[in-house]
């Protein structure tokens, strides 16, 4: 927790934190369903313990107080995957960015089911974080199934940019691992292109189960669920920052 700081109560009509009004906004719904009143009392209690936005709203840098290994989640959604991390890997400080209320709110009540000390978290944009961070930050970085804007129109909207992959580049440790997964072909070499053209990133696939396969560490989402469902099928790679 970032203490000195007090955390205003957040509510289903808090606006989300998204800063810098000159980029394009890359996520669809900000919220969904109304909150249950006990979902609303865990927003109210136990998300300013986890919540890294007075750092982020006072120009700070959000991982001042953390030690050890930090690995980072984008657009964790409906946070099974975070909070599957965060259970497995408690000596590791996992951090969840989503601006989703509803997502954020489930992974809260999932912190506090499965008594999870390690996980912090933002309700925004990942780029107001990124700007904030020092080089160098995190050992891992997942970008699991980001929103794949697939009308050309849209296509500023992608998460994954030149630019952003440049932040993710200088906020990964030498070493450290980048893990994106798409079901989205069309998004697939949209990535692959911006990752390979930056340079500062290996790939080295021995063969297509590669990235055709889902490693054991990296359980399944409903989105995937979905994906599959509709008779796409997940593509998981794995990048290794030089
Ligand atoms: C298609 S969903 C996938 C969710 C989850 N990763 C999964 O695999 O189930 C993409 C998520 O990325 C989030 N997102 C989009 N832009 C984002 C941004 N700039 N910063 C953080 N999260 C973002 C969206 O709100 C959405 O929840």
């Amino acid at each position: 927790m970032v203490r000195g700081f007090m955390t205003p109560p957040m509510t289903s009509e808090t606006p989300i934190h998204f800063r810098d009004k000159d980029k394009f906004r890359t996520f669809g719904r900000a919220k969904g369903k109304t909150l249950s009143p006990a979902q609303t009392a865990l927003m109210e209690q136990v998300f300013p313990k986890m919540d890294i936005s007075p750092a982020v709203s006072a120009g700070l840098n959000p991982l001042d107080d953390m030690t050890g290994d930090i690995w980072l989640e984008i657009g964790f959604g409906a946070a099974e995957h975070l909070l599957w991390q965060a259970g497995r890997n408690p000596d590791v400080t996992v951090l969840g960015v989503e601006p989703f209320l509803n997502g954020v709110a489930k992974a809260v009540k999932g912190a506090q089911d499965q008594g999870l000390e390690n996980l912090r978290l933002y309700r925004g944009d990942v780029r107001d974080v990124l700007t904030l961070v020092p080089n160098e930050s995190f050992d891992r970085i997942f970008i699991l199934f980001p929103d794949p804007w697939p009308k050309k129109r849209h296509h500023k909207r992608r998460l994954i940019q030149d630019e952003f992959i440049a932040d993710l580049h200088r906020a990964l440790k030498p070493g450290g691992e980048l893990r994106f997964g798409s079901d989205i072909i069309h998004y697939v070499d949209w990535a692959l292109t911006r990752i390979s053209r930056h340079g500062g990133f290996d790939w080295s696939p021995k063969r297509q189960s590669d990235w055709r396969m889902r490693p054991d560490d990296w359980p399944e989402t409903r989105y995937l669920q979905k994906a599959i469902r509709e008779g796409r099928s997940g593509h998981f790679f794995s990048f290794k920052r030089l």
